[in-house]
């Protein structure tokens, strides 16, 4: 977490929500969230009366848009376990509207066979909808009060029909193709869902297997980009070095970088 967000960009978030979120039908808006890698802040608040959760973002604009519509798109292919997306407002200060989903627990917390069902239906709704969703994390599966899961955060996913990767992920390859966990083979990265929703529950594998490769998203890696994972590998290794207390995500970010030895090999 990197603390509080500057004064002027908080009351200028504040402010809009009072002004086009007001507009919008949002009401009773308070912070829970702030100053993240991506987004600037999250509110809670109610849109049109419905319980609902406001995610803002200045630096990565374009993939609140992207959420929104993507968002959209799965929830009415399959509106179990993806909810409702109720309003985006887009420019350079986006933000984005969606239902609140009742949750204490995340697959993270309790990663049960249980939910073996709802994760292939997830996995099925994502290639039926043509989205790759890229960031299979189980702190992204939130268990809500009718025991279903339901995904969220949909900013950095990919629509198969355009292809387009966001400006800032672009922008910053050491988060592209490391926190989104890409696999790395030769000079191409790849995000396979089905494949990654198989460490979610590693029991799930033989029904994941016969989806494992149907829908994939590929990116050749230049040499710029390469320039840019080595350093970053190398960064990492020596600020280990003088450091014992790590934090776990960096760790988990040095291991799956260790893994790629093309990164370490000079
Ligand atoms: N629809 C929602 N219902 C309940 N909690 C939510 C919802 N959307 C986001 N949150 C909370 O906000 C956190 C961050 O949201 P997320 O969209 O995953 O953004 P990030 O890109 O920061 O991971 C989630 O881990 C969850 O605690
Ligand atoms: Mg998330």
């Amino acid at each position: 977490m990197k603390g509080r967000l500057d004064k002027r960009l908080r009351a200028r978030w504040d402010a809009l929500i009072e002004t086009e979120g007001k507009r919008l039908g949002l009401g009773g808006c308070r912070p829970f969230l702030e100053n993240k890698l991506v987004n600037d802040i999250f509110y809670e608040g109610t849109f049109k009366g419905r319980p609902c959760i406001v995610k803002c973002s200045s630096r990565a604009p374009e993939s609140i848009a992207n959420e929104f519509e993507l968002g959209a798109r799965l929830h009415a292919k399959d509106p179990l376990h993806f909810p409702e997306v109720f309003a985006c407002h887009p420019g350079p200060y986006a933000f984005v509207v969606r239902e609140k989903v009742e949750s204490e627990r995340t697959l993270a917390d309790e990663p049960d066979d249980r939910y073996a069902d709802d994760v292939v239906a997830i996995i099925d709704a994502l290639f039926e909808s043509e989205v790759v969703f890229r960031d299979i994390l189980p702190s992204n599966f939130l268990i809500a009060a009718d025991g279903h899961l339901k995904l969220i955060d949909f900013q950095f996913a990919v629509d198969m029909r355009t292809r387009r990767i966001d400006p800032w992920m672009l922008r910053h390859p050491e988060y592209h193709f490391t926190v989104f966990a890409a696999v790395i083979q030769g000079s191409v990265a790849w995000w396979d869902d089905a494949d990654y929703a198989t460490l979610l529950l590693p029991s799930l594998r033989p029904r994941l297997e016969p989806r494992i490769g149907r829908m994939r998203f590929e990116i050749p890696l230049t040499p710029l980009v390469v320039f840019r994972l080595r350093l970053l590998a190398l960064r990492l290794r020596i600020r280990r070095m003088f450091s014992r207390r790590d934090s776990r995500k960096r760790h988990a970010i040095c291991r799956r970088l260790e893994r790629l030895k093309w990164l370490s090999s000079s």
